[in-house]
C-alpha cells in the first residue's frame, strides 16, 4: 500500500493488473477483472451473457441477495429453485424441473464455500443450450467433484473481497472472463464504457464505474500471497466447532438426524469445501431468537443466516413470491444460525461459543 502511495497512481495504476494477474495464477484461470465489489463482478457477468428482459435464470434462493439482484438490474427474471439439504447448494435435479421456454441460463452460488454441482449443472446447460454465470463470492479455493478449482470451469465466475470473505480487500471483486473479448468488454464496462485504446474522454459503450483502486488492490496481491495459509486457518477452525459441537450431539448434514443439531456438510469425493462461515441449524423447534438472544447474554455474537430471498419484499412484490414455495431452502434459513468464525480464532473462544449454545439449547456442555 505505500508502494501505491508513493507512487500517485491510486488508480488504474500497476497495482491493479498485478492483482489481477497474481489473483489469477493463484486460483488456476487465465485471466481476471478486478471490480469494486463482488455484485458489480456478476453484474459484468450477466451484462456480457446479454441476459435481460424477457430472460429467465434459473438460481437459489438460499443466497445472499445480490446473487439475485444482478439479474434485475438488468431486467431479467431470477427463477428460484430449491436446494440441496446436505450441501445448501441449488439442487440440480430441481433446476431441471425449473428450466423453462425462457430460461435463458443458469446462476449457481457456491453458497457458504461449498461447490456447487457444476458438471449436473453444465450437462443441463448444454442439453437446453444456456449460459452459466457462477457466484463464487464465498468460494475463493473451493474445489469441485472433478477436482476443479471454483471458477475455473470455463464459465464467468464472480469472486468477492468484502471484509468478512477469505480474502479481504474490504470492497472488491473478480469477475472471470471465458475469453479475451469478454475480459476486454468487461474491463471497458467496469470503467465507464472506455476501450482500452481510446482517450480518456472517449466511451465505447455506456459503462459504469467499477473499479477497484490500486489501494484496495495492494491489499488484494497481499491476500493472495498468503491466500493458502489463510484458507487453512479458517478450515482449522472449523474442525474445531466440529468436534465440540459433536460432542453435543450435533451431526453433519446427511449423516444424522435432520431434525437434530445439523452441522455444515462433510466434503464429498473431490470436493473441497472453503470455509467461509459456521452456520448450524438449530434442532427442530428451538426458538432461534431466543437462541441468539441467549448467546448475547452469554457474550456471543450469532446471527439468523441467512434468510431466502423470495420472501424478501422486492421479491415478494415484484415477482409474487409466498411461503412455501421452496421447503427446503425456507426450513434452512429458519433453522441456520451463523457462530463467530474468523481467522485467528482460538480454541478458547470456540470453546466458550460451543458452551454458550449448549446453554442456550439446554444441551450437555463439552467438557
Ligand atoms: C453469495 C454472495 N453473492 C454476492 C455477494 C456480493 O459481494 P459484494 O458484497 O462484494 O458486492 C456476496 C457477499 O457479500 C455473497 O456472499
Amino acid at each position: 500500500m505505500l508502494e501505491v502511495l508513493r507512487s500517485g497512481r491510486l488508480s488504474i495504476g500497476p497495482m491493479l493488473e498485478r492483482f489481477e494477474r497474481e489473483f489469477a495464477a493463484w486460483l488456476g484461470a487465465e485471466d481476471a477483472v478486478a471490480t469494486s465489489s463482488g455484485t458489480a463482478a456478476l453484474h459484468l457477468g450477466v451484462r456480457a451473457l446479454g441476459w435481460g428482459a424477457g430472460d429467465e435464470v434459473v438460481t437459489s434462493p438460499f443466497s445472499f441477495v445480490a446473487s439475485a439482484n444482478c439479474l434485475v438490474y438488468e431486467g431479467a427474471a431470477p427463477v428460484f429453485c430449491d436446494i440441496d439439504p446436505v450441501t445448501l447448494d441449488i439442487d440440480a435435479g430441481a433446476a431441471r424441473a425449473t428450466v423453462g421456454e425462457r430460461t435463458a441460463g443458469l446462476l449457481p452460488v457456491h453458497i457458504f464455500g461449498y461447490p456447487a454441482p457444476l458438471p449436473e449443472l453444465e450437462r443441463l446447460a448444454a442439453e437446453r443450450g444456456l449460459a452459466i454465470l457462477e457466484d463464487a463470492c464465498e468460494a475463493a479455493g473451493a474445489v469441485d467433484s472433478e477436482g476443479a478449482a471454483v471458477g475455473t470451469r470455463g464459465n464467468i465466475a464472480g469472486f468477492g473481497f468484502y471484509g468478512n470473505k477469505q480474502l479481504v480487500t474490504g470492497e472488491g471483486g473478480m469477475a472471470i472472463p471465458p475469453d479475451a473479448a469478454t475480459a476486454a468488454r468487461m474491463r471497458s464496462e467496469r470503467n465507464q464504457g472506455r476501450d482500452a485504446d481510446l482517450g480518456w474522454l472517449e466511451h465505447e459503450r455506456i459503462g459504469f464505474n467499477y473499479r477497484l483502486t490500486d489501494l484496495q488492490a495492494a491489499l488484494g496481491v497481499a491476500q493472495v500471497e498468503r491466500a493458502d495459509a489463510l484458507l487453512s486457518e479458517r478450515a482449522r477452525v472449523a474442525s474445531l466447532y466440529g468436534e465440540r459441537l459433536a460432542r453435543l450431539g450435533g451431526a453433519r448434514a446427511g449423516e444424522g438426524d435432520p431434525d437434530g443439531l445439523v452441522l455444515p456438510c462433510a466434503d464429498r469425493g473431490a470436493e473441497r469445501r472453503s470455509w467461509f462461515v459456521y452456520v448450524v441449524q438449530l434442532p427442530q423447534g428451538a426458538d432461534r431468537g431466543a437462541v441468539i438472544s441467549s448467546l448475547a447474554d452469554r457474550g456471543i455474537a450469532a446471527k439468523a443466516y441467512l434468510p431466502c430471498i423470495h420472501l424478501m419484499p422486492p421479491y415478494r412484490e415484484r415477482f409474487g413470491f409466498a411461503e412455501g414455495r421452496f421447503p427446503v431452502a425456507e426450513s434452512v434459513s429458519s433453522r441456520s444460525l451463523a457462530l463467530p468464525f474468523f481467522v485467528g480464532m482460538e480454541e478458547a473462544q470456540v470453546e466458550r461459543a460451543c458452551a454458550a449454545l449448549a446453554g442456550a439449547l439446554g444441551l450437555d456442555s463439552p467438557a
